[in-house]
């Protein structure tokens, strides 16, 4: 039976008893990356110590071996996050690019004037694909805006659609704000309108266990890294309808059916999309992740990240001068600010200072800043190892900032 208990799960992430400038680090970046638990380390060195070789193409043990740990981790991460029987997964780098394969691979139903339906609060993996087919197609890009707590506007969101809208894509946990989207409901009112729809789940996934068969959506991008597994993997989940008509992404060994010098076919997903050796390791990793996060009450864990982040936010707005991005209900566990008093930058270095790894800047979102009008926030971004100690810690450095610009 899963459970959590904090105490315990704090213990298996090595790196958090390790000093950072003579102090205690007090890790509140989990956002941009997450940190990785013994038995995702664990299973990296078991895997190049007992089994590493390359895959699809050997006859030996070893290669069978490293095959059946990669494809095995595929058919392992697909049955934890839910992907429907008329779905594949494409392992990828990370969610950008799963982004930029499934613009790829909705190139050719797109034509000059047909829309796509975006969000403000998206990160730029989730803009700039979309930015470039349309440069392609002459398609053009709609961004829905939001209200002032960070949510989504929906109504606005919905009357964005119009017979010409061909895709809607929108992350489901926003990097900087936090807010959750109904991805659910957004999904099916675009499907009604047999519109094409793509949910960054990046930031999601972090926070919750996802069930791709009750999204429901065609496109599902994800990172390993911001799920404590390693960086350099991730999966895009879509159709294998669209991936197998679509033409490769890139092109090279292990992709191909037949290549004579008159041309060559390709094999159907995933293999089609997975050209040259692949982050094998990687996928291992990524399946490690998953095994540990099976053990974990995801629930239990969201609401004690939340309570961490609604704490420091709380006692963060005493600060005058503080104000906080994104205050929608039931928003996940990070807590962006701007202090009137000093630069993001500045914050991030004092805070850097006692020890304390925050993120500053424009997180990847520049049309969000401009949107709020900020060139840049602070983030602090909590994961289920954090505790009361690195609330209280961060909040020491705030004051410590205070005292220093207040
Ligand atoms: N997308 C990552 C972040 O929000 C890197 O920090």
């Amino acid at each position: 039976m899963p459970s959590f208990d904090p105490v315990a799960i704090r213990s298996d992430f090595p790196i958090l008893s390790r000093e950072v400038g003579g102090k205690p680090l007090v890790y509140l970046d989990n956002s941009a990356t997450t940190q990785k638990p013994l038995s995702v380390i664990d299973a990296l060195s078991r895997f190049f110590s007992h089994e590493n070789a390359n895959i699809h193409r050997g006859v030996h043990y070893l290669s069978r071996e490293a095959t059946n740990a990669y494809e095995g981790a595929r058919e392992y991460v697909k049955a934890q996050i839910r992907v429907p029987d008329t779905h594949e997964m494409i392992f990828v780098r990370g969610a950008t690019e799963g982004m930029n394969l499934a613009a790829h691979c909705l190139a050719s139903r797109v034509s000059e004037g047909d829309e796509i339906v975006l969000t403000i609060m998206e990160h730029h993996a989730n803009i700039v694909p979309w930015q470039v087919l349309a440069a392609k197609t002459g398609a053009v890009l709609r961004f829905a805006r939001l209200r002032d707590n960070g949510e989504l506007d929906l109504d606005e969101w919905k009357s964005l659609f119009s017979a010409r809208t061909r895709i809607a894509a929108f992350t489901q946990v926003s990097n900087v704000l936090g807010t959750v989207n109904p991805v659910v409901e957004m999904v099916a009112f675009a499907k009604e309108r047999e519109v094409l729809t793509l949910v960054d789940g990046a930031q999601a996934l972090p926070h919750g266990s996802v069930d791709l068969t009750e999204i429901g959506s065609d496109f599902y991008a994800f990172s390993g890294h911001k799920i404590f597994a390693p960086d350099g993997i991730g999966g895009l989940c879509a159709p294998r309808e669209i991936l197998d008509s679509a033409p490769p992404y890139q092109t090279g060994g292990d992709m191909i059916e037949k290549v004579t010098t008159e041309g060559t076919t390709y094999r159907k997903s995933p293999e089609r999309f997975e050209a040259g050796t692949p982050n094998i390791s990687g996928a291992v990793g990524l399946a490690a992740a998953f095994r540990y996060l099976e053990g974990i009450d995801r629930a239990a864990a969201a609401a004690y990240e939340e309570s961490l982040a609604v704490h420091a936010a709380e006692e963060l707005v005493k600060i005058p001068g503080i104000r906080i991005f994104g205050t929608a209900p039931g928003k996940a566990a990070i807590v962006s600010f701007h202090y009137s008093a000093a630069h993001p930058h500045d914050v991030g270095t004092i805070l850097d200072t006692e020890g304390v790894a925050i993120r500053v800047g424009h997180h990847c979102a520049q049309p969000l800043m401009d949107y709020l009008g900020v060139p840049a926030t602070a983030r602090a971004s909590f994961a289920f190892y954090n505790n009361e100690s690195d609330v209280e810690a961060f909040l020491r450095a705030m004051r410590k900032v205070e005292r220093y610009f207040g």
